[in-house]
């Protein structure tokens, strides 16, 4: 599996259940890259979708302890339930956050798409600051961008020791 985030130069990525800043490019490529595909998010990050409705065409699965499954969404309880889950699953698979979720399923993840974004923004949520993990490396770095005064850049992330999710999680 995969992480896709945006972060700003904190590695902050949200603040009061909500995104730092909407770049439109940077949706359309989490829109791509997701598309068709099994998205991981945790119970807060599916309430602060508009009208708290899961993405359109993804499988979305979501980790709560309270939510109850609802239309278009699944909802798995623990880890060993979302990893029995995907071990029937063929397509490709991106954590989609947030905060917890991002820091609990990291060691499964073999790629961080990660979108910089030259700003502080105050954030109360954080990823984890890949640049200070050794496990993990920059494989790429796109050329910096710009929108509305704000300069980002995507990048890529390899985990060198990924954890195998056929085992249940153990
Ligand atoms: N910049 C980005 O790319 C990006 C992407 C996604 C989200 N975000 C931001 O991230 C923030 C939300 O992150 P967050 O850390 O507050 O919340 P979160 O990770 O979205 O959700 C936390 C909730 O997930 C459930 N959960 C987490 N681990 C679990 C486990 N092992 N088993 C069962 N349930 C589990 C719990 O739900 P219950 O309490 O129901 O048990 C927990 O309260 C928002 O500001 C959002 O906008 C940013």
């Amino acid at each position: 599996m995969n992480a896709i985030v945006a972060v700003d130069e904190r590695w902050g990525i949200g603040k009061d259940n909500r995104l730092l800043f909407s770049i439109p490019d940077d949706m359309k490529y989490f829109r791509q890259m997701t598309l068709d595909s099994v998205v991981v998010l945790g119970r807060r990050n599916l309430e602060s979708f508009p009208g708290g409705k899961p993405l359109p065409r993804r499988r979305n699965i979501v980790l709560s302890e309270t939510l109850e499954p609802g239309e278009g969404y699944e909802v798995v309880r623990d880890l060993p339930a979302l990893f029995a889950l995907l071990k029937e699953e063929e397509r490709p698979v991106f954590v989609i956050g947030g905060g917890q979720v991002y820091r609990q399923l990291l060691p499964w993840c073999r790629k961080a798409y990660v979108t910089k974004m030259y700003r502080d923004f105050g954030g109360d949520v954080f990823f984890p600051d890949l640049d200070e993990d050794p496990d993990w490396l920059l494989v790429e770095a796109g050329e910096e961008r710009e929108y509305e005064g704000l300069a980002y850049r995507f990048t890529v992330y390899e985990n060198s020791w990924p954890e195998e999710v056929d085992n249940d999680g153990q």
